[in-house]
């Protein structure tokens, strides 16, 4: 059985806010759920999540995580006290029963360096730990003259030669189950800090035999902790290099990785080109040949191969084909679905709408709750009155269909295939296919008509 330990019940004073530390974001996502990424991708059998400071908070977050539970540590006495809190939650089987603590403040630990950990263990207790060149602070690895690990002792508890260790305890450690939940109830807080240490448990490990390992992080990012705002940009920095690594080595062309946002998944294939300071929230893909321009925002978006999106475009929950041409300045609401080798060009707002094969509409338009057939060009200024105040009726439009400059498609309406809609027309009846539309006062000239002028006094 694998429990997973998550502590996240410290306050986070220096984040100056009244959010709990482990609800502040890195990437779109707050530092709690990249941690549980981690403890779900092990499979574990239980995860249990320690809370404190702001606990109905976190818990109000993660309410609809069924797989998840909760311990209250109040007061928070240390991590040892903190592990006590969960014990009770922590699943024993018999075989091989494991514990792995993780830190809710220390968010992008990857799953391959989780592994590492699990696979050193040998049965006996791993500890997650890294050389530093400044270790102040941390506890330090203490080993005996085989090299073998035998205690960790804080910095704040140690002598000078302790302290120039640079072997550090990164926190993140996995144990046995029982042994752990009889080392819990031994600990004491005789020590510098007046807590009950969850690092006293290595040097009972070694008293009881039980085999000590350590692992490593294979990226340093994975075990940076967030204290500060300072600390949370830096590694959101950290993060979006590492984002940008990982799509440079899969091919895609990054006018310059340090400006380029990932805040979700992006999946992109071959020859992919993505401008400067975009953004990309939720599950966003790009197929072959795709270029992205400068400053876009897509979020839970696909895009077919070859399309392109032109600068400035907004692109929330939609779907676009091959070969469309997008923006600048377009936007793209929930439900707009694109076909293959439409354009849309500046200020076009579409949404919950179906845009045919080939159609346009280039200009300065609102299209909502249409179904719009193929090769149907829709004019500058058009724009679909869908809504009464109350409730929201549908547009459709047949394919070739033509729809004048500033026609207001006034629904539920409907426009026949080959139609045309004269500029100007507001259309409140549906129009036939193949014929001429037009709504429109009769032009008149006034013969003779004179400005008014100002009067000289
Ligand atoms: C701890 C380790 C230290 C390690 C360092 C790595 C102990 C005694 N020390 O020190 O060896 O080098 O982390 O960053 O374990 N927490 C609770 N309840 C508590 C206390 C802490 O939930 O009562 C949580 C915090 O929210 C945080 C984590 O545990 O997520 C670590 O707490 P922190 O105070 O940062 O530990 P350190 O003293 O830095
Ligand atoms: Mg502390």
């Amino acid at each position: 059985m694998l429990n997973i330990v998550i502590l996240a019940a410290g306050l986070g004073k220096r984040m100056q806010s009244n959010l709990p530390k482990v609800l502040h974001t890195i990437a779109g996502r707050s530092m709690l759920s990249h941690v549980l990424d981690g403890a779900r991708a092990l499979n574990a059998d239980s995860i249990v999540v320690v809370v404190g400071h702001g606990a109905d908070q976190v818990k109000a977050a993660f309410s609809a995580q069924q797989d998840l539970q909760f311990a209250l540590q109040q007061p928070q006495l240390g991590t040892g006290h903190a592990v006590q809190q969960a014990q009770s939650l922590l699943k024993e089987d018999g075989e091989d029963d494991v514990t792995v603590v993780l830190y809710g403040d220390v968010p992008l630990v990857q799953l391959s360096t989780l592994q590492a950990l699990l696979d050193a263990r040998k049965n006996g207790l791993a500890v997650l730990t890294e050389i530093l060149e400044e270790p102040t602070g941390y506890g330090r690895i203490v080993r005996d003259q085989a090299g073998r690990v035998c205690a960790i002792v804080e910095h704040k508890d140690a002598d000078a030669a302790v302290r120039a260790i640079k072997e550090v305890n990164t926190g993140i450690i996995a144990a046995p189950t029982a042994a752990l939940k009889r080392w819990l109830s031994q600990l004491n807080n005789n020590n510098a800090q007046g807590e009950y240490y969850l690092t006293d448990i290595i040097g009972m490990a070694v008293a009881d035999g039980v085999n000590v390992e350590v692992a490593h992080p294979q990226a340093s990012f994975e075990t940076l902790g967030v204290n500060s705002r300072v600390q949370q940009a830096e590694l959101e920095r950290l993060w979006q290099a590492e984002q940008a690594r990982r799509q440079l080595e899969t091919g895609v062309t990054l006018a310059d990785p340090a400006r380029f946002d990932v805040r979700g998944q992006l999946t992109c294939g071959r020859d992919v080109f993505i401008d400067v300071g975009c953004v990309f929230e939720g599950i966003v893909t790009l197929a072959d040949g795709v270029r992205v321009g400068p400053h876009c925002v897509l979020r839970d978006v696909e895009i077919g191969a070859g399309t392109q999106i032109e600068a400035y475009s907004h692109l929330d929950q939609a779907q676009v084909g091959r070969d469309a041409r997008i923006g600048p300045y377009a936007r793209l609401r929930p439900g707009a679905r694109l076909a293959n080798q439409t354009h849309v060009g500046n200020f076009v707002e579409i949404k919950n709408t179906s845009l045919g094969e080939g159609s346009k509409a280039n200009h300065l338009a609102y299209v909502g709750d249409a179904d719009i057939g193929a090769r149907v060009n829709i004019g500058a200024g058009t724009i679909t009155c869908n809504y009464d105040g109350v409730n929201k009726f549908r547009t459709t439009i047949g394919d070739d269909a033509f729809i004048g400059s500033d026609t207001q498609l006034v629904a539920p309406v409907h426009v026949g295939r080959g139609a045309t809609i004269a500029a100007g027309t507001t259309l409140t009846k549906d129009a036939p296919a193949d014929q001429l539309t037009i709504s429109r006062v009769k032009q008149i000239t006034v013969v003779g008509w004179k400005r008014p002028v100002k009067k000289t006094k």
